[in-house]
């Protein structure tokens, strides 16, 4: 099988499948994982939710993401037309494209909020550089990011410097430089977000923060809490958004997908469980509301910074290290959408600058709706979606609905369109390979079409 690749030590064989596991990595480990998986889990009562998220990564996002790599490698071109060409190859219907635009048109969709929020970071780098942060507490770094916020002109400015930073990275060929920074940005990520569980410890708080994150209480959980713990698996681990196929499409031959895309997981998995253990003791400890929304991380980790030694020196590395982290998925999101107009003949430079302004025109939508259309609730008249604003409304639409969707296809034409032995030339035949077509046909399917219904 290809996952024997491992005892044949060829420098090129290592430094491709390093790559791959970099720029994969890269691409999960982000905002998600630091600024919104704790915001949902203390929207959402905690322990039961995380549960649940866990569940989703493990039966449906890992299997999806092998899928996923599969598709990719096997197609070697942008989501749309890899899977043209897999339908071609395996004289099926060219309509399966169709997932491919799905995917692409979550990518841009996402690129364009993510955008803004990445922005937030760089105005935190500016606070801890000047020492704002020294003594804060609740209140002052609630006010802080509530002055932000209301300030349209600013969101904008930082979205733009985002964006463009995204933009130049990918004109320049996104695998050179993200490899390189990737390397050190991870383990440079880990070892500040142990510093700050190891904060948390020392709050005395740490123990209700446990509790909060892993004692579940079935009876608080929701219908919409599961469908959002599902919608998080899928962003998190940058599933159902052409990222990881067109990363995919990059991996060489007789690289084992399963164990590179199992490793990326546990890896995006461990980041956001520390990232929850950093921030609950101090949302404990100074009496903030958990569920406080997408602010949490801003409201929250300033505080910490504010009290330890050394404060302002590492919130300005914590802050840097989450603008990388946020350009480094941005920069997958930005391939799915650059690599298809590469392929409609545009210049790699033309393509990135194209599809980078026009995310950040549709961007320009988010800023607003975080202050001057804040009011803006267009569809106050279903209940669920009352009080959503033009931003909560795009994180729904990605996240819960266009991303189950493009995996519920993914799934179903995996599982059950493709030709067995098409998958088994990718992943290898014997146990590891039944199992995962096993799951893919019956449990990711179900579990996707009882948790839509479910919620309707
Ligand atoms: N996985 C990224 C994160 O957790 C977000 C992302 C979503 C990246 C979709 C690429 C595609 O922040
Ligand atoms: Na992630």
């Amino acid at each position: 099988s290809s996952a024997s690749g491992a005892a044949t030590p060829s420098p090129a064989f290592w430094s491709s499948r390093l790559a791959f596991i970099l720029a994969a990595a890269g691409s999960a480990v982000g905002l998600g994982n630091i600024w919104k998986f704790p915001y949902i889990t203390g929207e959402n009562g905690g322990g039961a939710f995380v549960l649940v998220y866990l569940a989703c990564i493990a039966v449906i996002g890992i299997p999806v993401m092998i899928a996923e790599v599969m598709l990719g490698r096997r197609g070697r071109q942008s989501p749309i037309n890899s899977m043209r060409e897999i339908a071609r190859q395996e004289g099926v219907s060219r309509h399966w494209k169709a997932l491919g635009w799905l995917a692409t048109l979550a990518a841009f969709l996402i690129l364009s909020f993510y955008s803004v929020i990445a922005g937030w970071t760089i105005p935190y780098i500016f606070h801890a550089l000047q020492g704002n942060l020294v003594g804060v507490d609740g209140a002052a770094a609630g006010e802080m990011f509530g002055q932000l916020l209301a300030s349209p002109v600013e969101l904008t400015l930082w979205h733009s410097l985002f964006m463009l930073l995204a933009v130049l990275v990918s004109v320049g060929g996104v695998r050179q430089g993200l490899e390189r920074a990737v390397t050190w940005l991870m383990p440079a990520l880990l070892l500040l977000l142990v510093m700050l569980v190891g904060f948390g410890m020392s709050t005395d708080h740490f123990g209700t923060a446990l509790r909060f994150l892993f004692e579940p209480d079935f009876s608080s959980l929701t219908a919409a809490a599961v469908l959002v713990a599902l919608g998080h698996a899928f962003f998190t681990l940058s599933l159902a958004s052409g990222s990881m196929m067109a990363y995919g499409a990059y991996l060489p031959k007789g690289v084992s997908i399963v164990r590179t895309s199992l490793l990326v997981a546990v890896m995006d998995t461990a980041v956001a469980l520390m990232a929850g253990l950093a921030i609950f003791p101090i949302v404990f400890a100074n009496d903030l509301e958990p569920g406080a929304g997408p602010g949490l991380i801003f409201n929250t980790l300033p505080v910490a910074f504010g009290q330890m030694p050394g404060g302002s020196f590492f919130a300005t590395l914590f802050f840097v290290l989450l603008l990388f982290a946020a350009w480094t998925s941005a920069l997958s999101m930005l391939e799915s959408v650059v690599k298809w107009l590469e392929e409609q003949g545009l210049a790699r430079r033309k393509a990135a600058i194209t599809g980078g302004l026009a995310a950040w025109t549709v961007g320009l939508t988010t800023v607003l709706s975080l202050n001057v259309w804040s009011g803006f609730t267009p569809l106050d008249s279903f209940e669920r979606f009352e009080g959503k604003t033009l931003f909560d409304l795009y994180d729904f639409l990605t996240a819960n609905v266009m991303m189950p969707l493009v995996a519920l296809l993914t799934a179903v034409f995996v599982g059950w369109v493709m030709q067995r032995c098409s998958s088994e030339d990718e992943l290898g035949a014997g146990r590891t390979h039944r199992l995962w077509l096993f799951v893919l046909r019956y449990l990711t399917p179900v579990g996707l079409v009882v948790l839509f219904l479910y919620n309707l």
